[in-house]
């Protein structure tokens, strides 16, 4: 399938680092295998994992730019965190650079940085996969990439943790649509250690 998608690699290939290309293929990839894991549409998951850093490397004020086109809601929080720009900024440039309308792909997109309440598989999968691709090294990644493989809602508690617990530690302020996903991975983990028991 990867011929398919050599006009994206060649584009990201020439406007991004070395490392966040090789990041963006690496995050195809592993949407691709949550993917086949979990019965997603293969070419989405792909798609949305190749591209879903596109607009990272561009200034803040290109990012806004972007942004102020977007057809999704944006929070008066995420305005103030330039951090999460770039997906939103990302979802407005493949539509308007590559003609990519499917709105699975472009909300996946949009969401890989804030997450939300009531995620698609496809949402799911390319937020996982950022963070469980093959070049993430951090210290519980082995953890959280069998957790994810075993139950994508577990690995989307425990990345929703890490992600409020991230902002508190370093008094950053969150989105209402991330304390909606962490509430909501939060009980369905107490249900399931409930069930368990
Ligand atoms: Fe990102
Ligand atoms: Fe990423």
């Amino acid at each position: 399938m990867t011929d398919k998608y050599q006009e994206y690699k060649a584009y990201l290939e020439k406007t991004l680092s070395k490392k966040r290309f090789q990041h963006s293929l690496y995050v195809a990839d592993e949407a691709l295998k949550l993917a086949r894991r979990f019965g997603a549409d293969e070419e989405k998951c792909y798609i949305a994992g190749l591209l879903h850093d596109i607009c990272k490397e561009i200034s803040y004020d290109d990012q806004r730019e972007l942004m102020s086109r977007s057809q999704f809601e944006i929070s008066e929080t995420e305005l103030n965190a330039q951090k999460t720009y770039h997906g939103i900024a990302a979802s407005v440039f493949i539509n308007e650079e590559f003609g990519i309308t499917d709105p699975e792909v472009l909300s996946a997109i949009r969401y890989h940085t804030v997450a939300k309440g009531g995620m698609s598989l496809i949402e799911k999968i390319l937020y996982m996969a950022d963070l469980i691709s093959f070049d993430r090294v951090y210290k519980d990644v082995d953890y959280i990439r069998a957790c994810t493989y075993e139950d994508i809602d577990r690995g989307m508690y425990e990345a929703m943790k890490f992600s409020v617990n991230y902002s508190v530690t370093h008094m950053r302020t969150i989105p209402k649509s991330t304390l909606d996903a962490y509430n909501e991975y939060t009980l369905i983990e107490i249900k399931r250690l409930a069930d368990e028991n």
